[in-house]
């Protein structure tokens, strides 16, 4: 049995498990079952990793929360006992303010702020309905009914285009960027490919970034740049920052459309639900529970604690590495009744499916607005949309830092 901790009294046991864990088989939309075991458990539990270094895992929602929420945790990778994921993301430089603290997180974080408000994103849902249905348009218009990969047809185009164009990124250049991303991604890449990806898509962005500084635009990485000029950035954190944004825009969004779209297929009663509603309170609905049900960012938010802090009555000594998996949190049964079942029409939105604290995603607004136009489109325009190949078939990413699908093979 792992080590647990039950409430403030805890049990010590022998053996620690491995995270991350494999998921059941047949069941890709699921937490892992060892999480789930660890869940009941108790709040807390030892893990190893692939390192050897045993942080805690934290398994309940209110006690992710509060240690998301607690300014004695870091998110700096370079503290004694961070939790690294993976051999190869050492040594590659932080991936900007999503990798410090207060208060030069919060000083980087708010140069960037503006252009993800609530009312600057609605402004851009008539050109995602238009992104969206246009990509619709040219699947229907291809040979046959299907069958195509909806991951490049459709999932990945829609989030690169937007965030290309709040950027002011060429859409033109995505095949590199994409590529990219995706070694950056993969947890089976060498730290010699994960960094040769960084530094290609890192120089393109500084080249980017230092053409603004000459010749501004109206668009973010003018922005950016804008700081650089100011002094109050230099080169190297303006090109990290805008790294974060490219690689957070489009590989998460992406992944929840074909993921959504591979559960919703499996549910056909809440498909219909979705297909046959024109009200945007259910697709919102809809997206919130897709949020809470599937998890892309399933290796948790990884932390170091900097000074002792206490959670469901342990210790945790300043040096000890935590990790919160909110794919778990979310399936709560304290929080949200019947967890395990997908329910579009509840009301989700108390997931942590974006964080909890000062580092709750920054994108939020863009990604509910992509997956409500997404959501609220795709299955009204293609109502016989189906998998075409047996679900078994298709090739979920577990080797990916960022869960979501390869390939979905789609016909009509
Ligand atoms: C469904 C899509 C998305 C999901 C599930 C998601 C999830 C998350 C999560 C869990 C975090 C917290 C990381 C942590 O605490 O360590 C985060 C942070 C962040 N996300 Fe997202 N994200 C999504 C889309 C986006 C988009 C479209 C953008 C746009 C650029 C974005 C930009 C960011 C940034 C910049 C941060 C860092 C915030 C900070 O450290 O202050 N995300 N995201």
């Amino acid at each position: 049995m792992a080590e647990t901790v039950a409430g403030p009294a805890h049990e010590v046991a022998d053996t620690v498990p491995e995270f991350p864990m494999p998921r059941a088989s047949r069941c890709p939309f699921d937490p892992p079952p060892g999480l789930k075991e660890l869940q009941e458990q108790g709040p807390l539990a030892k893990v190893r990793l692939w390192d050897g270094s045993e942080p805690w895992l934290v398994t309940r929602y209110a006690e992710q929360r509060a240690v998301l929420g607690d300014p004695r945790v870091s998110a700096d990778t370079d503290q004694p006992g961070y939790p690294t994921k993976a051999s190869a993301e050492a040594g590659e430089g932080k991936l900007s303010f999503i990798m410090m603290d207060d208060p030069e997180h919060a000083r980087l974080r708010r140069m960037v702020t503006a252009p993800f408000a609530i009312r600057k994103v609605e402004a851009l849902r008539p050109a995602v309905q238009r992104i969206v249905d246009g990509l619709i348009d040219d699947m229907l218009a291809g040979p046959g009914p299907g069958p195509v990969d909806l991951v490049e047809a459709f999932a990945l185009p829609i989030p690169s285009l937007v965030i290309c164009e709040l950027l002011g990124v060429p859409y033109d250049d995505h095949a590199m960027f994409q590529d990219n991303t995706r070694t950056m991604v993969r947890t089976t890449a060498t730290p010699e490919e994960r960094g040769a990806a960084t530094r290609e898509i890192a120089g393109y962005l500084a080249g980017q970034i230092a053409r603004r500084l000459t010749d501004p635009k109206d668009d973010l990485l003018s922005g950016i740049a804008g700081r650089v000029a100011a002094g109050e950035l230099t080169h190297g954190q303006a090109t990290e920052m805008a790294l974060l944004l490219l690689i957070a825009g489009h590989e998460t969004t992406a992944n929840m459309i074909t993921l959504g779209t591979a559960a919703l297929l499996e549910h056909p009663d809440q498909l219909a639900l979705l297909r046959d509603t024109d009200d945007p309170k259910l697709v919102a609905s809809a997206v919130e529970e897709l949020l809470r049900y599937l998890h892309i960012t399933h290796l948790g938010r990884r932390r170091a604690v900097t000074e002792d802090i206490e959670i469901a009555g342990q210790v945790i000594r300043a040096g000890e590495g935590v990790i919160m998996v909110n794919e778990i949190g979310n399936r709560d049964p304290e929080v949200f009744e019947e967890p395990d079942r997908l329910d579009i029409t509840r009301d989700a939105r108390r997931h942590v499916a974006f964080g909890f604290g000062v580092h709750q995603c920054l994108g939020q607004p863009l990604a509910r607005m992509e997956l409500q136009v997404v959501y609220g489109t795709l299955y009204r325009r293609i109502p016989t949309l189906r998998l075409a190949c047996a679900l078994d078939d298709v090739k979920f990413k577990h080797d990916a830092f960022i869960y979501g699908i390869h390939e979905l093979p789609v016909a009509w």
